[in-house]
């Protein structure tokens, strides 16, 4: 078993991002700029965007968070949305999911000027990803595209089942794996919560990815001997021994389907950095389409 490591490949896309941004600087151009909105005090929520600010730091991106309070009206949220699409200084800016029960997500995604909707979750992008048109591809769909691309893992041909059906996660991953381009051209099954004998799908996978949300939820019995396993779960869970008092856990038990398969990601480690590699591929991305 070899461990896809997600940061070691992370790590070499943010020092070309950093190696582009000297360039432009060189040459007098733009530096690309994220903007980051995030209601509330959601400790997980707080970790990513922490994450995402920290790496625009190391790249030499600019960045600017906007901080909310919980009980922060939609409209105001809307207004914000608006004043950020009209803001020629932000390239691409992301609002940070999920969000209080108030407030309209749809409505809000909805709301950003797909040309800076640096996460891909907005319709217009959504379909052009679909129909294979220049776009924003979503970050972590994306981000687990560009691990198995840059570890030469084989795609072609092989079955893929994804379990969870998401719109962040697992349909749009659905739809590239399933392209016609490698990494891509695999034979794909969306699994979800009313789907029959999962157990016997999931043992037919060449390629297995977990996205639903529930720790080590995949056990050894489900994976076939060889299989590429995918975790994107990073559920919290208590843990007295560590000073802040948990942990995170994927939707794979790591050590008995480890001894099974050929490829597996690590959480923490594997996915999430991907996933915020991409988002700031696409932040350079935003800005390059501008002609900047
Ligand atoms: N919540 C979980 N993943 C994501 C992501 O990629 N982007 C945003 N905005 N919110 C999220």
């Amino acid at each position: 078993m070899k461990i896809l490591d997600g940061r070691a490949t992370s790590e070499k896309i943010r020092k070309e991002l950093s190696e582009a941004v000297q360039e432009r600087k060189k040459n007098g151009k733009k530096i690309p700029h994220l903007a980051a909105v995030l209601v509330g005090n959601d400790g997980g929520s707080m970790t990513y965007v922490g994450a995402k600010v920290k790496a625009c730091d190391q790249i030499g991106f600019e960045s600017t968070l906007i901080r909310y309070d919980e009980s922060v009206p939609e409209e105001i949220l809307l207004a914000k949305i608006h004043a950020l699409n009209e803001d020629k200084s932000i390239d691409g800016f992301i609002v940070q999911l999920p969000l209080p029960q108030h407030i309209d997500e749809m409505k809000i995604t909805q709301a950003i000027d797909p040309k800076k909707d640096v996460d891909g979750f907005h319709p217009v992008n959504l379909g052009n990803m679909i129909l294979n048109l220049p776009g924003f591809l979503p970050a972590t769909p994306a981000g687990i595209v560009e691990l198995l691309k840059r570890n030469n893992i084989e795609t072609e041909g092989k079955n893929c089942v994804i379990i969870g059906r998401s719109n962040i996660v697992g349909t749009p991953l659905s739809l590239l794996l399933a392209r016609n381009s490698n990494p891509g051209n695999c034979t794909v099954t969306l699994a979800h919560s009313k789907t029959k004998n999962l157990k016997e799908l999931c043992l037919s996978a060449d390629i297995l990815v977990a996205a639903l949300g529930k720790p080590e939820f995949v056990t050894a019995d489900m994976v076939k001997e060889g299989a590429v396993v995918i975790d994107v779960g990073t559920t919290r869970v208590e843990d007295a021994t560590r000073a802040r008092g948990w942990r995170l856990k994927g939707d794979v038990k790591f050590d008995e389907v480890a001894e099974k398969c050929s490829y597996i990601t690590p959480v923490p480690g594997g996915v999430g950095p991907m996933t915020i590699a991409s988002l700031m591929i696409n932040t350079l991305k935003a800005m390059e389409l501008k002609g900047k």
